[in-house]
């Protein structure tokens, strides 16, 4: 069952995406040559514990850190470490918290310093292919125009999709339905309608399609070593335009500290 959003609802869920997006912005700031990813993580929740946030991540399925942060050829669910970050790497860095009993996810890969011009194009792609499926968050579409929007986006730009993880509902936990996938299945797909609420995620690899989990039984990274990027958006179908929930400005006025 897709589970529809009151008004109400709404009321508590945009501060949450607010401040899962304050705190993915501040960290992307953070990175730089020479951080290692457990300073990242570490940051994060220092952020979250500022804004009375919790991670939505730590403890889901014993999953051991506040964030994914996922390095180069690494897709998702990076675990943070004692490794350095290098001028050059790219990071996915996914946020998800919980504030006001609901949930916000949203995720996005930054180049440490610079990047190579590949790199940046695999970003941009897949950053592009999240707005591509946003557009198609509308009531009466349903979730395989979402899917198929992003697979022709990256496909057309020589990428490929991950077939293994997929974009799902969220709102007072983290995966409800419907399944968002990056790439069109033949199963049948539920129609979107207002006051419903997706997590939109490509995952997009340079090379092949094919993921592999490392033995830390969480790091998912590329079969053939290429490189992969990762985007999100929590988004809300309404009657006309969809809403992105996860931007900073959302996050309640009585949080914003004066800088
Ligand atoms: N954004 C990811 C997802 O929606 C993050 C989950 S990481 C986990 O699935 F560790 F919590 F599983
Ligand atoms: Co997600």
């Amino acid at each position: 069952m897709i589970l529809i959003k009151s008004e109400r609802d709404l009321e508590s869920m945009r501060p949450a995406c607010g401040v899962a997006a304050k705190v993915l912005e501040q960290v992307a700031a953070f990175i730089q040559p020479g951080v290692t990813t457990a300073e990242v993580d570490q940051y994060a929740a220092s952020l979250m514990k500022e804004y009375g946030a919790r991670s939505a991540f730590l403890g889901y399925r014993k999953y051991p850190c506040h964030t994914c942060i996922s390095v180069n050829e690494q897709v998702v669910h990076g675990l943070a470490g004692n490794r350095k970050l290098l001028f050059g790497d790219i990071v996915s860095v996914d946020v998800g918290v919980i504030y006001n009993g609901f949930i916000g996810d949203n995720a996005r890969t930054v180049a440490v310093g610079g990047c190579s011009p590949a790199a940046q194009s695999l970003m941009d792609v897949t950053e592009k292919a999240l707005y591509e499926g946003i557009a198609q968050a509308l009531p009466g579409k349903r979730v395989i125009d979402i899917s198929r929007a992003v697979q022709r986006f990256v496909e057309g730009h020589g990428y490929s999709v991950v077939r293994e993880f997929v974009g799902h509902g969220v709102g007072r936990t983290m995966h409800e339905e419907p399944q968002i996938p990056n790439f069109v299945d033949g199963k049948s797909s539920p129609k979107l309608r207002p006051g419903m609420t997706l997590a939109i995620e490509p995952m997009v690899n340079a090379g092949r399609a094919g993921v592999k989990i490392l033995k830390d039984s969480w790091t998912v990274v590329t079969g053939d070593g290429s490189l992969s990027a990762h985007f999100e958006h929590t988004v809300l179908v309404t009657e006309t335009e969809p809403e992105i929930m996860t931007c900073p400005e959302k996050m309640p006025s009585s949080l914003k500290v004066a800088s």
